[in-house]
């Protein structure tokens, strides 16, 4: 595991969002009620793009498209596209849920650094 400097933490004050690249994945990171998070900006559902993606007070992140959603510290599904009502069910039902990809993140020597593999 290779840790990568992101961002310096002055330039990612706390209700910060930012899309960067690492490799070939795109990266959402995100500064929320004092938590750094980074996750895949790309739904496992469909692939809606989440930098406009609400988030819960829970930590929840909810794709804006059928309304999946995901725990931000570990990826897992709290709800598989329920939306909209019975369209979003049965569009569910064709793909298996996945978690969302997140990486591990760490504030160090004035900056942010996610782990990438
Ligand atoms: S694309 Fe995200 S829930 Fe369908």
């Amino acid at each position: 595991m290779n840790w990568v400097k992101a961002v310096s933490q002055e330039r990612f004050p706390e209700g910060a969002r930012d899309v960067m690249k690492l490799g070939d994945r795109e990266i959402l990171l995100i500064h929320e009620r004092g938590k750094i998070y980074a996750v895949d900006n790309v739904c496992p559902h469909m692939g809606q793009r989440l930098e406009e993606a609400e988030m819960t007070d829970d930590g929840f992140i909810v794709c804006p498209r059928h309304r999946s959603t995901f725990d931000l510290l570990t990826g897992e599904v709290k709800a598989w596209a329920p939306w909209p009502p019975g369209v979003g069910r049965v569009l569910g039902l064709f793909s298996k849920a996945k978690p969302l990809p997140v990486l591990d993140t760490r504030v160090e020597e004035g900056a942010i650094w996610v782990a990438v593999e």
